[in-house]
């Protein structure tokens, strides 16, 4: 079974190729032109999805060694995500599915992102926890079998992504606010600065990282007007190190309220280097599966191969699904 995969619900145009649960080739561009705005602009990323996405396809293509009729299926993302940027690679893939006669499939992205881990971890097993931290997403999952999701808690605001997002830009750093954020804090000293944790003290499993971004933004201000002299890494350490240790404390009580040991996580923020080793130190005493930073970040790999999965079990009607940009993960 060979399965090309279409991912292009935000910012990256990304494709794939999976055969028998192997990732061939993948490519994922990430579009810069979003840069100079300091996030993502909706209709730019829908214009550059339709100038780049038949020549990733072509070239993930060429680097597989496959040729189209070689193809049983086009998984392409049909949500969550950004309707116009959706709706390229939806109407993309199912043009090529009606003309090489294969099935298209259409999947979920959040679904997509926490199946990532069976790329690089093919012995995870169920049922196991996910801490899906992304740029729209902020939840924990209890995930009992393929189809047999629930959500133990999520953010009553702000996703992970957009913390970081917005606080890089308050700092005066590089979209995407992440890795920026990641980079910078890298010498500095993150016990400088108290950043606020929402929830804390609380025993209910929900997150809100809106006061920690009004929280950076009053403190700027204030060292601003009292000219006082600060270290921007240290800053960035400390706003790091407030995010990455809340996210570790709901999910050791995830841990807790569940009895799962077995964690993974999934999203663009779980590519941050500081969290896994968070992570890795509160929840010691489990069995942790991180995937590879290329597969945390949107790409076509995760869509290529949960298709395959669902090719397999051949449980997703064909063609007939919507684009839907709200789409969730039913419990
Ligand atoms: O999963 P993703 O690529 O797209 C969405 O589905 O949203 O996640 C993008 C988010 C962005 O907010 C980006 O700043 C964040 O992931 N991100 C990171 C890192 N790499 C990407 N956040 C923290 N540390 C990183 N190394
Ligand atoms: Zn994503």
């Amino acid at each position: 079974m060979i399965v090309l995969g279409i991912e292009t619900s935000c910012d990256e145009t990304a494709s794939a190729i999976c055969r028998e649960g192997k990732i061939l080739s993948s490519i994922t561009w990430a579009q810069s032109i979003h840069e100079q705005f300091g996030g993502v602009v909706p209709e730019m990323a829908s214009r550059e999805h339709e100038k780049y996405l038949s020549t990733t396809v072509r070239h993930v293509l060429e680097q597989a060694d496959v040729t189209c009729n070689e193809l049983d299926a086009v998984a392409v993302t049909r949500g969550p995500g950004l309707m116009g940027a959706l709706l390229t690679g939806v109407n993309f893939a199912r043009g090529l599915s009606q003309g090489l006669g294969i099935r298209c499939l259409g999947i979920n992205h959040i679904e997509a992102h926490i199946f990532a881990n069976f790329i690089a971890c093919p012995e995870l097993e169920y049922p196991f926890l996910c801490l899906l931290v992304s740029g729209g997403h902020t939840q924990i999952w209890q995930v009992n079998d393929l189809g047999k999701y629930s959500l133990l808690g999520e953010t009553r605001d702000d996703a992970v992504g957009e913390a970081f997002d917005k606080g890089a830009r308050l700092l005066g750093l590089a979209f995407p606010g992440g890795p920026a954020i990641e980079t910078a804090a890298l010498k500095g000293d993150e016990h400088a600065v108290a950043f606020p944790q929402a929830f804390r003290k609380s025993n209910e499993i929900e997150f809100s990282f809106s006061g920690l971004k009004t929280a950076l933004r009053y403190y700027l201000e204030k060292i601003a007007k009292n000219e006082t002299k600060v270290i921007l890494s240290d800053i960035a350490a400390s706003y790091q190190r407030s995010i990455v240790e809340i996210l570790a404390k709901k999910l050791q009580q995830a841990v807790k309220k569940s009895g799962i040991k077995t964690i993974v996580l999934a999203g663009g923020v779980a590519a941050n280097k500081r969290l896994r080793m968070e992570v890795q130190e509160v929840l010691s005493d489990c069995t942790l599966f991180f995937p590879e930073s290329k597969y945390c970040t949107d790409n076509g790999a995760m869509v290529a191969f949960l298709g395959e999965i669902y090719m397999n079990i051949n449980s997703l009607s064909s063609d007939t699904f919507t684009t839907a940009p709200n789409l969730s993960l039913k419990n």
